[in-house]
């Protein structure tokens, strides 16, 4: 590790992270298993149409208990828009679009990522509601429960979508993202590009943790 080096997450928002991007991975490429016959050799690789349904369903489950601790550690920082500054944000799209000259200033979550961590949410709450009801089919109306495929695929499009977005923007498409949910430390100019309103409120409050140096309010100094 570099010194001088930030801490933008903690080892627990990374677990977390990591267990829902992983199970959702796999969700859709069982899904996409069962979903459509070209796809179906997904079920042959894993014994079986059969298989691939409990690695799906259980896979599922897991998925719940990520989804749950995501929306509970970041509904505040991501779910919530930051008015009227973050208006200012979608006003230029956040400068991904078209030339801006100067883009608003994002705090730990920029509106764009704010609009992925919702579409996560909420589809996945969707995803999970449906699969839920699709597992037992005969516990249900059959109007009902054919509602629920309909959903079912429409949330996975919404999610598999700005999946592709999410890969490529904490990627190669903004370097220096992915050491965010790697190992968590990352460079002071790569916060003051992504989140600079952030970078401002942890020297303001004293969270700034850089490494190297004293962790704040661990006692005495102030970690210059
Ligand atoms: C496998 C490839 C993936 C990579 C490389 C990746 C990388 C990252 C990185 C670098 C961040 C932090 C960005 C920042 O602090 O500016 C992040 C945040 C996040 N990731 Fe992922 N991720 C992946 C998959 C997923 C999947 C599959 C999901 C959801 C199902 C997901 C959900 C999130 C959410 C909700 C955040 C919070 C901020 C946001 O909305 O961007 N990630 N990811």
């Amino acid at each position: 590790m570099r010194k001088g080096l930030i801490k933008a997450t903690d080892s627990f928002e990374r677990i977390v992270h990591w267990c829902l991007a992983i199970s959702c991975l796999i969700l859709c490429i069982t899904g996409l298993g069962m979903m459509f016959q070209s796809f179906n050799f997904i079920g042959t690789l894993m014994g079986g149409l059969k298989s691939l349904k409990y690695v799906h369903n259980f896979t599922g489950i897991f998925f719940a208990v990520s989804l749950f601790f995501t929306i509970r550690m970041w509904w505040r920082e991501a779910g919530v828009l930051d008015l009227p500054d973050d208006w200012e944000w979608i006003k230029v799209a956040g400068g991904y679009l078209w030339h801006v000259d100067k883009v608003p200033e994002a705090g730990k979550y920029n509106v764009g990522q704010k609009a992925f961590f919702l579409v996560v949410a909420g589809f996945g709450i969707i995803m999970i509601l449906t699969g839920l009801i699709m597992w037992s089919p005969l516990s249900f109306p059959a109007w009902l429960v054919r509602w629920m495929f309909v959903f079912h695929a429409l949330g996975f499009v919404a999610i598999f979508a700005f999946f592709f977005i999410h890969l490529y923007l904490g990627t190669v498409g903004s370097p220096g993202s992915v050491d965010a949910m790697l190992t968590g430390w990352v460079t002071r100019a790569w916060l003051k590009k992504q989140h600079p309103k952030w970078l401002r409120e942890m020297e303001e409050n004293g969270t700034l943790e850089v490494f190297g140096e004293e962790k704040p309010g661990a006692g005495h100094g102030h970690g210059h």
